[in-house]
Parts: structure tokens; sequence; C-alpha cells
């Protein structure tokens, strides 16, 4: 008998931070690596943030808090959720956990029997159908490509749900395209999920500050207000702030919901750390410059590398709305081979023959669910990424 649990056997180690990993052991042993693997904002947590953690840590906060969060970051968040999505929550409808990720793990974690159902569209962030997995339920994935813009349609996701969905997880702009959903797109699945009143929506607003050109962030709730009583709207500092080593993620959603969530929280991790939650109180209510500052940051360099990939022999790349990755098309690449005469079978072994000829490293698409494709996280320099976009452009023009 394994000493290790069966659990194990539903879950995967997450394939991004394996490739950052490898990227970081390779740099380690003195290759010359440009890391494209990463989801993080390459810039430092804004000054008043870090100072807003220094004085917390003088002011004594050091202690156990509330188990899901303090009190005036929680109205901190009611504000942002008001002021920013049209959103009304109270307090006791808002959750604050070790980012993100583990706000959307203890709701899972807090709703699934075995046997539910939960919609991913794929390509899909890489731990939903881990998450969803570990928590005893079943993904449900449904595939939207290229041609579709990454996005699903409202056919599709009506197929998908059967008495079993309890959940669907949307994430606009998403990780790993950065395609999103504009009102009109949202409402087309807003309109399909009031026809089934048993399916939640988990909303993963992760991205929502990092749009381009005119596209306008909306989430669910906010275009069918009815669908708020069902609806957990998920969000953190990670990426509106460069906060990701703070781990601060939150969300609002039905009281219930809330507590459940916060029961499972209180057995596991209990309260996020009291310094990050004073520095997220004060990314959220001080000045909100660096998002503006940012957003013109990414989207010069996601045109750079849009642009950069679509001079690349038999890469097709098309333009995202928002986040900072980019999710080409390698499907004019598959059968080639290097000059040493390594096979491109599939995106895989792109990403590992991109890696080994030129240093970059990238993810590949079967990671997230959809091949032959991979992702670039265009959070490094500009200087960085016109450097790894002209390694692509050789290594691709280097393939027979
Ligand atoms: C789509 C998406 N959701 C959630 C998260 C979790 O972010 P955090 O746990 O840092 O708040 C990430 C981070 O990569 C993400 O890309």
């Amino acid at each position: 008998m394994s000493f290790l649990s069966e659990t194990l056997a539903r879950v995967k180690p997450s394939p991004t931070i394996a490739m950052s990993n490898l990227a970081r052991e390779l740099a380690a042993e003195g290759r010359d690596i440009i890391s494209l693997s990463a989801g993080e904002p390459d810039f430092d947590t804004p000054a008043h943030i870090r100072e807003a953690a220094k004085a917390a840590i003088d002011a004594g906060h050091t202690r156990y808090t509330a188990v899901d969060g303090i009190a005036p970051l929680k109205q901190a968040i009611c504000d942002k959720f008001a002021r920013e999505n049209g959103l009304e929550y109270r307090p006791g409808q808002i959750t604050v956990g070790t980012g993100g990720k583990q706000v959307l793990y203890n709701a899972l974690m807090a709703t699934l029997n075995p046997g539910d159902e939960v919609i991913i569209p794929a390509p899909y962030w890489v731990s939903y159908p881990d998450m969803v997995a570990l928590a005893g339920g079943t993904p449900v994935v449904i595939a939207a490509g290229i041609e579709a813009g990454y996005r699903i349609t409202p056919d599709q996701l009506a197929a998908a749900i059967t008495p079993r969905t309890k959940w669907v997880i949307l994430n606009s702009p998403s990780n790993p395209t950065g395609a999103g959903y504009d009102e009109a797109h949202m409402r087309a699945l807003t309109d399909v999920l009031m026809a089934h009143p048993h399916v939640w929506i988990m909303s993963d607003d992760m991205y929502e500050h990092l749009v381009f050109d005119d596209f306008r962030f909306v989430t669910p709730a906010q275009v069918e207000p009815r669908l708020m009583n069902r609806t957990l709207t998920v969000n953190g500092v990670s990426k509106a702030y460069a906060m990701t080593g703070w781990r601060i993620g939150y969300a609002g959603g039905p009281a219930e919901l809330i507590g459940a969530m916060g029961t499972i929280q209180s057995q596991s991790t209990s309260n996020p750390c009291s310094i990050s939650q004073h520095a997220a109180l004060a990314a959220l209510t001080g000045p909100q410059d660096y998002i503006t500052e940012s957003r013109a940051a990414f989207q010069r360099r996601r045109d750079l590398v849009v642009s950069g990939l679509n001079q690349c022999a038999g890469i097709d790349c098309p333009t995202p709305e928002g986040a900072f990755y980019v999710y080409p098309s390698i499907a004019g690449l598959i059968g080639r081979k290097t000059p040493d005469g390594a096979a491109i079978a599939d995106d895989r072994s792109f990403a590992m023959e991109l890696l080994n000829a030129t240093g970059v490293a990238v993810v590949f698409g079967a990671a997230f669910g959809l091949s032959p494709h991979f992702r670039i996280s265009y959070a490094a320099s500009d200087a960085q990424l016109a450097d790894a976009v002209e390694r692509i452009r050789g290594f691709c023009g280097s393939l027979a």
C-alpha cells in the first residue's frame, strides 16, 4: 500500500512552476536564459504599499487576525467592488485569503461533492482542473480555439450544462490567452446562465486592470445583477499591484458561501498574513497610479511581442485584449525538425527544443488544455522581450 494518499493521483504539479524552475536551474548552471514562463509582473510593489507594510509591523499588527480578513480591508474591498464594478457587497459577503488561489480552492472545497461537475473553458489557468479534482469534483472542459478568439460560445456553455453542474469558471481577461469577454460576449453567457438556476458562477477577475486599447472590463454579476446571489466574484492584489509574493486574494459572494469558505480556511491556514492585509488595504485605498502606468507598459510590450511573433515562420499570434500573456498557435510548425534532427511533434517538444536551442523558456499549450500553442508571459523588460522574440524567430527559421 502506498504511503501517499489516493488524492495525489488526481493532481499533477503545476507545469508553469515546473517550467520556471527548469529555467532557473539552467540559469544557475550559467546558461543565457530568458524566462517568459512565470505569471507575475516584473515591477516592484509600489512604494506606498511597502511603507504601509513596514508601518503595520511597527504598529504591532503581527498577531492572528480574524480568519477571513480584518474589518478595514473587508470594507475597502466592498468599496472597491462598488466603485469599480458596480457591485454592492456587505462586509459579511467578503472573504480574504492567501492569494486568489486559496480563495478559489476554498470555494471548491466548500461546495463540491463527488460527481459534481465544474465547467472550465479551455485554454484554462492550469490550477482549475486540478483544484476541482482535489475537491472531489469532475472538471468538464469546453474548448475555445484561436478561431473563436479563445472565447466559448453561449451554445457551447448551454450544451455543457447537466443536472450535476455546480459551477462554471469564467476568467476574463484570461490566463493563458489574454482574451477578454466584452459586455456583449458576457451577456450572451449570462443569458444562458439565467436559464439554469442551479449553476453558480465563479468569476476569476484577477486581470481586471490589465486591459488594453478600448476594451472595457466587465464581470458577470455586473452585467446581470440577477446572478449576484449565485456568483462568487474573485479578485486580488497580486497582478493589479505587483504583489504576487504578498499572497492576498479576496472574493465577494452570498454570505452562506462566504461563511463556508471561512470554515475551510479556519481549519487549514487561518488568516492570511496580517502585514500583507495592511499592505493590501493601502493598495486598495491609496493612489492608483501604478495601475495606469503598468497598463501602458504592458500594452507596449504586448504590441512588441505580437508583432515580433507574427514575423516568425509558422507562428500565428492573435492580439489579446488583456492580461500579460500571448497564446500563439504553432500549428504551422508541427512535424518540422530542428537542425539536430529533433522532431517538433507537439507543443511540449517545441517548448523543450526552443529552450535547448535558444534559452527562451515558454510554457507549452498542453498544460492549459489547448494545443498546439505556447504561452509567453510578457512581464519582462522590453529589451528581454525583443531579444526573446529574435531568438524565437531564428529558431522557427531553422526548422526544416
Ligand atoms: C487566472 C488566475 N487566477 C488566479 C491566480 C492566483 O493568483 P494569486 O493566488 O497570486 O492571487 C492566478 C495567478 O497566476 C491566475 O493567473
